[in-house]
């Protein structure tokens, strides 16, 4: 018999909408997509596959939109192409997405191509329910370095944990790169956009790729509305090399009991990333799509020699504001 997503999100007509009790903030091409998919697995966790946006682009459609969040995609037009540009919370069938502004995100990974349409729609919610004693999560890497987000959240509830997944600034600031020049094919060299000046070489703060890694400057600005303890900083490199370690000190912060462990993960050779042998609501081994773990474009190592200067300090300070030696240096 057929599996539709009917059956599968039977579940998400009890239980109630809930703000999240957790989010994970940060950071883009932390590997933030990876741990969102892991803690899926978990029974008591129930997170939207979407990134909301709430606290950075979409503030203002309120918080009932939030938490109910029918969003637009109820609403949706059915059409889209593949070189589509999605209007503001749109279905793009080709896709199987439910894309928001400009950006198209997968929907969850139960999805079967072609399960679109009216059928679907009720299960676009953007917040999935939760019954008692199971958290509610959603990721969006960029609430991390939004200025306003903090006290937005800090508004709406102070006792949110946070969760950062953070990776070597250098990696990372290339790993964004590489998603912006697979969108722009004609991008400008990495090299050219890193420098404000190619002599003197002055590292471009302005520019967003660079900007995201000094985190340090972006946690200060978190901790004026929340303490320490209410974060956890998953490293991002360890999430690949050992996920099962990673995943239990993630479990021990949200207080869930240690559900998913190594028996859920394998290492995919082809891949060259760990994947999980059976997601959630599937029972089918499953890694992350395309553009997770793709390579990288050739940096010269001079290049890569002086970001790694530039970040060292903002990183001294980083290990030392959390405590913990990410070993980036
Ligand atoms: P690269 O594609 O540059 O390797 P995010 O989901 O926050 O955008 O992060 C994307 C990054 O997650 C990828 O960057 C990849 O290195 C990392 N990652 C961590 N665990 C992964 C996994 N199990 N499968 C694929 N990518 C993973």
């Amino acid at each position: 018999t057929e599996q539709g997503p009917g059956n599968m999100s039977s579940a998400d007509n009890f239980g109630s909408k809930k703000f999240p009790q957790t989010i994970i903030i940060g950071v883009k091409k932390g590997g933030t997509r990876a741990l969102l998919e892991f803690l899926r697995v978990h029974p008591d966790v129930r997170a939207v596959g979407a990134e909301p946006h709430f606290f950075d682009r979409f503030y203002d459609k309120g918080l009932e939109w939030y938490r109910s969040a029918l969003g637009e995609c109820l609403l949706t037009v059915i059409q889209g192409g593949t070189n589509h540009k999605p209007a503001t919370g749109c279905w793009v069938p080709e896709a199987h997405q439910c894309a928001r502004a400009t950006k198209a995100v997968p929907f969850g990974p139960n999805r079967q191509k072609g399960s679109y349409g009216v059928h679907e729609i009720q299960y676009q919610d953007l917040m999935p329910r939760t019954l008692e004693g199971q958290i509610t999560m959603e990721k969006t890497p960029s609430y991390f370095v939004t200025k306003e987000a903090p006290l937005r959240l800090f508004q709406l509830s102070r006792d949110t944990k946070l969760i950062v997944v953070v990776r070597d600034p250098v990696t990372r600031a290339v790993s964004d790169y590489t998603q912006t020049l697979s969108k722009q094919p004609g991008l400008p060299s990495f090299q050219s956009l890193a420098f404000r000046n190619s002599t003197a070489r002055l590292i471009d703060t302005s520019w967003s790729a660079v900007r995201i890694g000094i985190y340090a400057k972006h946690l200060e600005n978190w901790l004026q509305y929340f303490p320490l303890s209410r974060f956890l900083f998953v490293s991002g490199e360890r999430l690949v090399t050992d996920p099962a370690g990673e995943m239990a000190r993630v479990q021990d912060f949200l207080g869930l009991k240690r559900v998913v462990t190594d028996k859920h993960f394998y290492f995919n050779q082809t891949k060259g990333f760990p994947c999980l042998k059976k997601p959630e609501g599937s029972s089918r081994p499953r890694c992350l799509g395309k553009s997770k773990g793709r390579p990288h474009p050739q940096i010269s190592p001079e290049v890569l020699l002086r970001l790694r200067e530039f970040y060292r300090p903002f990183n001294m300070k980083f290990y030392q504001m959390t405590g913990h030696d990410f070993g980036w240096d």
